[in-house]
């Protein structure tokens, strides 16, 4: 299969957020238009990393309203990422009230209702500052990008082919569960050789037994069984997704399915009866196929979506848009 996600690309919009960390505090903060920064050649992000990243979106209502999904959510992860790599975290009222700004003033670019596209919302931090030797930066920046997006994948309706990659993406005890750069840097190389052998994506194991599966390169895996529960692995290196979140919640109390977090053995398939990837920007994407050890595995339903996958994502996209009642205060309006 051809890898699509041409869909998810940059378009420059009018305004990005920008605000600078230095002796020890956050200056306010400010809209501005240029999408390019000036820092030092020596700044930890780029010799050491230190940069970690969200990802949301800003969905256009029927009524023409923008609503945010979750987006407490996405500033508590941030905090969690930005100490586990020794920077100053931003409060959370800062940053729910930064992307609001930049998701008002870039109003024109949230897609129109009915297509599915999105305002994607790229909120980062990065190490900035002249240093040589390994620690933290003193000067930070943290930046909101956005750009109106398509699909990551080839969308809900035909499940995608998957691979398992022979490398690992996270150590055990490293920074697997944490949204941080280098955890991409590692899987661009087992991405690229997936989508050259006509994969969508690769599916990596557990680093510790090479047994189970674990994480999709830009999403959580999630399975339903042919007994007709939700399962999707638990594990200390794998990001704490918001999307799996939400669907648990709603196999859950809305399908009143069981939801099971459990280890998803990759030589022990055939007890699932549909496959997905789930996240921000692969929003629910069905599985049809993982291929390991030269040997194809192909799901109940691979040639269309599973009628439990689609449901959830019926489900998930329904609130993420406004369409149906949100139970939880997942959504913002703006
Ligand atoms: N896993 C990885 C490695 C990701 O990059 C993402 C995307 O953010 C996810 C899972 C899904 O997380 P979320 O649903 O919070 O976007
Ligand atoms: C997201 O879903 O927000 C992601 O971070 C995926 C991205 C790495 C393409």
């Amino acid at each position: 299969m051809e890898m699509k996600g041409k869909g998810f690309t940059y378009t420059k919009t009018a305004y990005n957020y920008i605000s600078f960390y230095k002796d020890g505090k956050w200056d306010e903060g400010i809209l501005r238009e240029d999408d390019k920064i000036t820092i030092s050649s020596l700044s930890t992000a780029l010799h050491y990393g230190q940069e970690c990243f969200e990802g949301l979106k800003a969905y256009r209502r029927k009524d023409g309203r923008i609503q945010l999904f979750r987006v407490e959510d996405n500033a508590k992860r941030f905090q969690f990422s930005c100490e586990r790599l020794a920077m100053p975290v931003i409060p959370v009222d800062v940053f729910i009230e930064a992307v609001k700004k930049v998701v008002l003033a870039n109003e024109k670019f949230v897609p129109l209702y009915g297509k599915m596209d999105t305002l994607y919302i790229r909120p980062f931090m990065i190490g900035v500052g002249d240093n040589l030797g390994l620690r933290p930066a003193k000067e930070y920046i943290f930046n909101i990008m956005c750009s109106p997006v398509g699909a990551y994948f080839d969308g809900p309706a035909k499940p995608v082919d998957m691979v398992v990659s022979d490398y690992d993406r996270a150590a055990p005890n490293g920074t697997g569960h944490v949204k941080v750069g280098g955890n991409y840097a590692a899987s661009l190389y087992p991405q690229i050789r997936a989508r050259k052998e006509g994969f969508a994506d690769c599916i990596f194991l557990d680093p510790r037994s090479h047994t189970k599966i674990e994480e999709v390169g830009a999403a959580n895996f999630i399975a339903i069984t042919k007994d007709g529960k939700y399962i999707t692995p638990r594990s200390q290196s794998i990001l704490d997704s918001i999307t799996n979140r939400s669907l648990k919640w709603l196999a859950k109390h809305v399908l009143h399915i069981d939801v099971l977090e459990q280890d998803v053995y990759i030589n022990e398939l055939d007890h699932l009866a549909e496959a997905g990837a789930c996240g921000t920007a692969a929003v629910v994407t069905p599985i049809g196929s993982i291929t390991f050890g030269g040997h194809k595995h192909f799901f109940p339903a691979h040639e269309h979506i599973g009628p439990t996958i689609k449901k959830l994502y019926d489900l998930i996209t329904g609130i993420q848009f406004g369409d149906l009642e949100d139970p939880n205060h997942w959504v913002t309006i703006l």
